[in-house]
């Protein structure tokens, strides 16, 4: 039996050391130490081997397989660095680069990013919650009623097991509630999914910026200040902005904020671009029940939500929402 692993492990380390392929390796390697292999099937007649050899013999098969697997990797290595090689033979590396043009932000980030920027500076901190919601952060909690439209299949996304996608970012003022006592200062900008026609002024899938300010004594002046300050930040000192009285199941009195847009050559016209309004004590009462507190009780506070597209748009004079997902990079140089 020794003969027999000597000339195994020779003949082995001779089929290795002429490879000349990773293939052939490859079939080396499974042709001597596979299940079917020379050395493996050798190794089954170590159970006729006598008991007091059986300990020696078993080391001699324990050397051959180790010396075969070092020579298998060492070859193994051998051919990889010839492959490498063989791959970088032919190149010029004095040749000079191809250079890249650089890339720079999407208007969407870019306005984004701007009023972040902005409301930061008031105190406001960023926060966030998921995409995929349920209907109680998404409605129940924000005072909707059951037969509100917003709820209908028609208007909003919803899986299976009854989750949605959330139809606006009003979600995260009460997963932020839920989280922290009062005061609470955040914004929470993010996706908001809603099954709407697609065309120059829609999408399926469009982009709020939401805030919610709660402390004792915020009054509508607060709210009225802070979004005026952050859209003559955003669009200059000089733009007219007008607050019309509206209706959110979450906000008691509501209203819808329009931006007087003025392009050369057009007549000025007003622009919806966020709903806003004083929260309703019945969301307050919602996130306490939740967290099982009286934190929020007798609490006032604003919240606003913001379309960041339509901002967008408005900002640059883009006259078609779908250019913002279209990833056109002629459409997107032109705000670098
Ligand atoms: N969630 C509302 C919408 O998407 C906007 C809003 C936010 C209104 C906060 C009032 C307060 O239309």
């Amino acid at each position: 039996m020794k003969d027999q692993i000597v000339s195994i492990e020779s003949e082995a380390l001779m089929r290795i050391a002429g490879v000349s392929d990773m293939r052939e390796l490859e079939d080396a390697r499974v042709g001597i130490l596979g299940k079917k292999g020379a050395l493996t099937s050798a190794q089954a007649g170590l159970k006729d081997v006598p008991k007091e050899e059986k300990p020696l013999i078993g080391q001699l098969f324990n050397d051959a397989r180790k010396n075969i697997t070092e020579a298998l990797e060492v070859r193994q290595a051998e051919m990889q660095k010839a492959v490498d090689a063989a791959a970088v033979a032919n190149v010029d590396v004095t040749l000079p680069g191809r250079s890249l043009p650089p890339g720079g932000m999407h208007p969407l980030s870019m306005i984004r990013d701007e009023a972040i920027r902005i409301l930061r500076r008031m105190g406001f901190a960023l926060s966030e919650g998921p995409e995929i919601e349920d209907e109680f952060h998404c409605f129940n909690a924000l005072n909707t009623p059951e037969d509100h439209p917003a709820r209908n299949e028609k208007d909003t996304f919803y899986f299976d097991s009854g989750k949605l996608l959330r139809s606006h970012t009003s979600t995260v003022q009460v997963r932020t509630m839920e989280r922290q006592r009062p005061p609470v200062r955040i914004i929470a900008p993010g996706s908001a999914y809603r099954r709407d026609e697609i065309d120059a002024t829609h999408l399926s899938v469009f982009n709020q910026l939401e805030g919610l300010y709660v402390d004792k004594d915020v009054t509508v002046g607060d709210l009225k200040g802070t979004l005026e300050y952050l859209l003559k930040a955003l669009f200059g000192q000089g733009t007219d902005v007008r607050f019309r009285p509206h209706f959110f199941p979450f906000t008691e009195p509501s209203f819808e904020i329009d931006v007087k847009l003025c392009i050369a050559g057009q007549a000025p016209r007003w622009i919806e671009i966020a709903g806003c309004g004083m929260v309703d004590p019945a969301v307050f009462a919602a996130v306490d029940k939740s967290r099982s507190s009286s934190d929020y009780k007798g609490m006032t506070g604003f919240a606003f939500g913001m379309g960041l597209d339509r901002l967008a748009m408005i900002r640059w004079g883009i006259k078609d929402i779908r250019s913002l997902i279209e990833n056109d990079v002629r459409f997107i140089a032109q705000f670098q």
